[in-house]
């Protein structure tokens, strides 16, 4: 046997032994003194444990540490040289989310940060898996982690009321629309007026937008996704006659222009808006009125760190009273947030029925996928939560543009977290979100809170999200939502 480090064991060997001893002749002269002291014979009892502990199974020693050589590589060789287990890229800095079960580092998450780092080339997120499998849960602990961190939330539909306390704990606000509540969105607000644009450009704008947004009520209402083109034209007539006499336009005043035309186009309103007056009646005095007609009474406070819309007072409303109410929320906080830069996380619940809604007001996802382009400048982070990819393929026919915009818009989310899926289908997630077999079986087994996030191009990681005690009580839904 030769060798340094076997000679450097037993050197070490030799120094516990000698120092065990030294402590036995240590002892021994403590117990002289105080059997001096005392006058009595002193029997201080010489317990020393072995350093490999006592002679018996399961000691809790361990006979040597192993020290292996130390070895250094970039993160990336490890990364390839050890898949899965180490960590291909820095760690990433942001909201603590939790430990990452393959590399056993901790995982943190700011989507900003990393579009800065070049990780991900758009900050939106989409979080897909079954009920209950903590799809809101990730996305509570994770907004309110980056509150802290003065990034800004909005949610603008929560159905189940859920965030309502989660606002509540970082300081934020919540509206509560609905029939009887004293908040009021206008379906017709064009909210505030960027700063960029002129008085001509801001006149267009709005214009424009309110047109849009009676076209889309009309559509939702009826259920259809044409207008005739004689309804196009009295929309617009109606609110150039309405928008000469108001600064703010209300649902009521297009619908009494419809009804008592007093401009210079009143024949033509009167000829060709008779369909129009049906329809919009129903908003300002059939099932839905009193939520849309009514100026907006609460504003957009930027600094908050968090608002949410709960609609769950709509949520036994008709279809098309919640389709109008996702639509107004929408497009209220897109529009008041639009002229400001602030870094904002927009958390979408039950996006597949958001996106079902802005098929449903005509405008088909092209709004939505050019949406998520400007996003990408205005520093927006798109959150969708979305319970499984066949909804996603519910929302047009296979080979349809309507499909390949909703499967488009879930490849702009370069950041996909899966939570636990239907066993039967595991193998349509595997197709869409480019999963190979090993990253299958990983999710097929994954319990509650743990979610495999793939960022960017190559970035996986297998992340379980902890919660404190505190916050599982302010997050929790009390069972599946
Ligand atoms: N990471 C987690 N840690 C602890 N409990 C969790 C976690 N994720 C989910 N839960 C529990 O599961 C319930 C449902 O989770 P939730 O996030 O609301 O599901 P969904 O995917 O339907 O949004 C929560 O109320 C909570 O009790
Ligand atoms: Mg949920």
């Amino acid at each position: 046997m030769s060798g340094n480090s076997h000679s450097a064991g037993f050197v070490r060997v030799d120094r516990e032994k000698a120092t065990r001893r030294s402590l036995i002749e240590r002892r021994k002269e403590l117990a002289k003194e105080e059997s001096q002291r005392t006058g009595r014979d002193a029997d201080l009892p010489l317990i020393f444990g072995s350093s490999w502990g006592e002679h018996r199974p399961h000691n809790l020693r361990a006979p040597a540490s192993v020290r292996p050589p130390v070895h250094r590589a970039s993160s990336k060789t490890v990364g390839i040289a050890l898949p899965f287990l180490a960590e291909t890229g820095p760690a990433m800095d942001g909201a603590f989310i939790g430990p990452d079960l393959l590399s056993r580092g901790m995982f943190s998450w700011d989507p900003w940060i990393a579009k800065d780092a070049r990780v991900i080339r758009s900050e939106s997120m989409a979080i897909i898996g079954v009920k209950g499998s903590g799809k809101s849960m990730l996305a509570k602990s994770m907004a309110t982690r980056l509150c802290r961190l003065h990034r800004r939330i909005a949610v603008p539909h929560d159905p189940n009321g859920e965030w309502t306390r989660v606002a509540e704990w970082v300081g934020g606000k919540t509206i509560r629309l609905g029939p009887g509540s004293r908040h009021r969105i206008n379906f017709l607000d064009p909210g505030p007026r960027p700063s960029i644009l002129s008085d001509d450009g801001w006149e267009y704008d709005v214009h424009q937008f309110q047109s849009q947004r009676l076209q889309a009520a009309v559509k939702i209402l009826r259920q259809t996704t044409v207008l005739p083109e004689q309804e196009h034209t009295v929309i617009d007539l109606v609110l150039q006659a309405v928008r000469s006499r108001h600064t703010h336009v209300l649902i009521q005043q297009v619908y009494d222009e419809l009804m008592n035309p007093t401009g210079e186009f009143a024949d033509e309103i009167r000829r060709d808006g008779v369909g129009l007056q049906h329809t919009l009646r129903r908003i300002v005095r059939g099932d839905v009125a009193g939520m849309f007609d009514a100026p907006t009474s609460v504003g957009f406070d930027l600094d908050t760190p968090m608002v949410t819309v709960d609609t769950s007072m709509i949520e036994k409303a008709s279809a098309e009273a919640r389709a109008l109410m996702r639509l107004a929320t929408n497009d209220w906080i897109d529009r008041s947030t639009g002229a400001s830069d602030q870094a904002r996380m927009v958390i979408h619940e039950e996006a597949a029925v958001a996106l079902l809604t802005e098929i449903a007001s005509g405008s088909g996802l092209e709004q939505r996928a050019a949406d998520e382009k400007v996003a990408r400048h205005k520093r927006k982070s798109n959150v969708y939560l979305i319970h499984r990819i066949a909804d996603l393929d519910a929302l047009g026919d296979v080979g349809s543009a309507l499909h390949s915009q909703a499967l488009g818009l879930l490849a702009d989310c370069e950041t996909r977290v899966s939570y636990a899926q239907h066993p039967g289908e595991l193998d349509r997630s595997a197709g869409v979100l480019g999963w190979n077999d090993t990253l299958r079986e990983l999710v097929s087994k994954q319990t509650q809170g743990v979610g495999l996030w793939q960022i960017g191009q190559s970035k996986i990681a297998h992340i379980r999200n902890v919660v404190t005690p505190e916050e599982e009580a302010i997050f929790s839904t009390g069972g599946v939502q």
